[in-house]
């Protein structure tokens, strides 16, 4: 995000904790950005994702970088979940978060011939027994980009 800002960018920041949304957009007004937005929601949440768009739209008109970044981890065995439920945040975060905000993001991406940027990992590749879920949702991830494209 620093280098977006230190370019000067128009940014529209979103994550779950508005507190830590405004110290990043300080920091981004500090580095030089020319604008920039909170938005506080959760990307696992597709009323949400719908609204980032939206609000980002209304506020600057374009769309020219989408940048899928959040994501949480796993540090624990399949079999040590305490309910198998407890592994959604990680798929619906990771996979469907992403997807979501691309899905809404397209329409104007393609009007800016814009660019989408997403954070896989190279667990979605290499296996990794602590990180059983995690590394099927960046996986996931890889293959969905790669035929999106
Ligand atoms: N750190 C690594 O070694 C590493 C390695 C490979 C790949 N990655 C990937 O790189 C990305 C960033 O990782 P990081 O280590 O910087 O993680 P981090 O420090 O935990 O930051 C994650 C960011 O995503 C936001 N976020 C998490 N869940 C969200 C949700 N449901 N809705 C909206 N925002 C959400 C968090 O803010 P809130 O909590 O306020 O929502 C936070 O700003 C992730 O996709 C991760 O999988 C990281």
């Amino acid at each position: 995000m620093s280098t977006y800002a230190k370019k000067g960018a128009y940014l529209a920041l979103v994550a779950r904790r508005k507190d830590r949304l405004d110290i990043v957009a300080e920091t981004s007004r500090q580095l030089g950005s020319g604008d920039v937005i909170i938005i506080p929601g959760d990307v696992a949440n597709v009323e949400d994702c719908k609204k980032f768009i939206d609000e980002t739209i209304h506020h600057f008109g374009k769309l020219d970088h989408l940048i899928n970044n959040a994501g949480i981890s796993q540090s624990i065995l399949f079999e040590d979940f305490s309910q198998i439920q407890d592994a959604n945040p990680i798929m619906n975060t990771n996979f469907w978060g992403s997807t979501y905000m691309t899905y809404f993001a397209i329409p104007y991406l393609l009007k800016s011939k814009g660019r989408i940027i997403v954070i896989t990992s190279a667990a979605g590749n290499l296996p990794s027994p602590l990180a059983t879920i995690y590394s099927a949702s960046k996986a996931a991830l890889l293959r969905f980009y790669e035929a999106l494209i």
